[in-house]
């Protein structure tokens, strides 16, 4: 079965999910989103107007009570056949990741299958959603005749804004925790990954998500973002993106809560008694894959000279073995998502290299797909330091000392994760103690999974918790219901 046949009428032709069904933009008007594959159209998706956006959020209140209503075992239940459903399409789905946002075919299967993971772990961490009683004689002056009584109620209409890079796994990261906690969703993808994500819509209605639930809202973010997010009937903004846009979100969404999920800066701190070639192969993978594009990918190495010396080395040899070219191959370095994007990493490169830093692999581009990049000696003066490049470029900034390494790391406006690689267990926890960053690897490349894990950036690179337990909490609130058992008047 092709998912998609016949829904929209004309072939590659996309509608947005509203009220259980698929509809066209009122406006008629579509934006075509070509691969950075090879260019060819992928296909059409609406450009909705101001008008059809008000029509999703007044469908998803109108279905907002059902739904918060429906025993959690029932949502459960769409779940765990939503997750069936996207393991019975992944190969169709993963063909259409790769094509859309050029990821190698693997990773785009694997994401596919790690969403469905994430579904059924929420609807298993859904049903173990519980309150609580508190009696009232706990507190100075209280007394057993004031009870408590603290259930879990939703937040109601949570507006997901996705990015480009796993449009399936970083929608469903939202969409899966706030459905189970009795919300409706709004979902608006990164417009290039936008097809994928009505892919996942689909599946979440033939699973038998009811309608109005789930609607999607695809349109430019220039566009339409500001008027989406500064929407009176948005309940909840759950954000992954630059921390350009979620800083100008923040600005606009007065009063209503945010979930920012944001760019990062994670070093990879190699310490002198670390095994090098280990280092190396997390560094590598870590760096490389995906050309760089991940939030969570190391994107500088702080280590003393000698430490240095002796990686460089052995990263060259691993880059060489890179596969490079075609996601549908399985090529690990692959044309980055856009034309501006690639020009963006060149112009970081090109800075460092007119300030004295040394391009030892790479730093050359055809197309928009850039070579695996290694730049030894970058120094504090340059971008490339500081600046996230979302590309297949990696700064070696040589320290003086361990404590040189925490405060260079720690100078970054980011402060999403970071790794220190050490044999020492004291050094190892002394680093990740003095680490500005919501997550410290110790011996292992950043990374955001497993997903049960709480995943956070300080600073610039977030604000809330997400990771399946934290992201229910952090999109439901307490009502309290107090029980006066004490009817006498004093
Ligand atoms: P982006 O350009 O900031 O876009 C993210 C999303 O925001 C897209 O859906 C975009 O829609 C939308 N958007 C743009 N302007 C908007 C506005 N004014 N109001 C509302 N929405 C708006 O980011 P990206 O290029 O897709 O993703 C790469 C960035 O995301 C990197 O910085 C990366 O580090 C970060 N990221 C962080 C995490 C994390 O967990 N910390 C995870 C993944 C990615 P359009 O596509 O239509 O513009
Ligand atoms: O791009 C941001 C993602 O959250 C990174 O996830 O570490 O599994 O690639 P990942």
């Amino acid at each position: 079965m092709r998912m998609f046949q016949n829904l929209c009428g004309a072939d590659k032709t996309y509608c947005n999910l509203y009220d259980g069904g698929w509809v066209k933009p009122s406006s008629g008007a579509y934006i075509e989103i070509l691969s950075p594959v090879d260019g060819s159209l992928v296909g059409r998706v609406p450009a909705m107007s101001r008008e059809d956006v008000d029509r999703a959020v007044a469908n998803s209140k109108e279905t907002l009570q059902s739904w918060a209503e429906a025993p959690i075992y029932e949502r459960a239940q769409v779940f765990y056949r939503a997750a069936d459903l996207l393991e019975e399409h992944a190969e169709e789905i993963g063909h259409v990741l790769t094509m859309e946002i050029a990821k190698d075919k693997k990773s785009a299967v694997y994401e596919v299958q790690r969403t469905a993971d994430f579904l059924r772990y929420t609807a298993d961490a859904g049903k173990g959603i519980a309150g609580e009683a508190i009696s009232g004689d706990n507190f100075p002056g209280g007394s057993k005749n004031k009870i408590s009584y603290v259930s879990r109620v939703p937040l109601g209409t949570v507006l997901a804004i996705s990015p480009f890079n796993y449009p399936i796994n970083l929608s469903v990261s939202k969409i899966a925790p706030a459905l189970i906690g009795g919300n409706t969703v709004l979902l608006k993808p990164a417009t290039q990954g936008s097809i994928s994500a009505l892919y996942l819509a689909r599946v979440m209605q033939e699973a038998g998500l009811p309608r109005g639930v789930l609607n999607t809202i695809t349109g430019r973010g220039s566009e339409i973002g500001d008027y989406i997010v500064t929407h009176p009937g948005v309940n909840f903004i759950n954000f992954t993106g630059s921390t350009e846009v979620g800083r100008h979100i923040s600005k606009l969404s007065a009063m209503v809560p945010l979930m920012l999920e944001l760019g990062g800066k994670d070093a990879a701190i190699v310490l002198p008694d670390a095994d090098m070639d280990f280092t190396a192969d997390n560094i590598i993978s870590g760096a490389y894959a995906y050309s760089g594009q991940r939030c969570t990918a190391v994107k500088r190495i702080l280590a003393q000279d000698d430490v240095a010396d002796q990686l460089v080395p052995r990263l060259l040899s691993r880059i060489v073995k890179l596969q490079v070219g075609d996601p549908r191959d399985n090529a690990v370095i692959v044309p980055l998502i856009n034309t501006k994007a690639a020009d963006f990493v060149m112009s970081l490169i090109d800075d460092a290299v007119a300030k004295g830093a040394t391009v030892l692999t790479g730093g050359t581009r055809n197309g928009d797909l850039i070579q695996p990049t290694l730049i030894d000696h970058v120094t504090t003066d340059m971008r490339l330091a500081w600046e996230e490049p979302f590309g297949p470029v990696l700064p070696i900034l040589r320290v003086k000392d361990m404590q040189d390494a925490i405060d260079i790391a720690n100078h970054s406006e980011y402060g999403l994760q970071s790794s220190v690689f050490t044999n020492n267990i004291h050094d190892a926890f002394f680093v990740a103690g003095q680490l500005e960053v919501g997550t410290v690897q110790i011996n292992s490349k950043t990374e955001r999974g497993p997903d049960h894990f709480p995943f956070l950036g300080v600073k610039a690179s977030g604000m809330g918790t997400q990771g399946v337990k934290y992201a229910i909490e952090a999109m439901t609130r307490p009502k309290a219901v107090v029980f006066n058992l004490d009817m006498k008047s004093h």
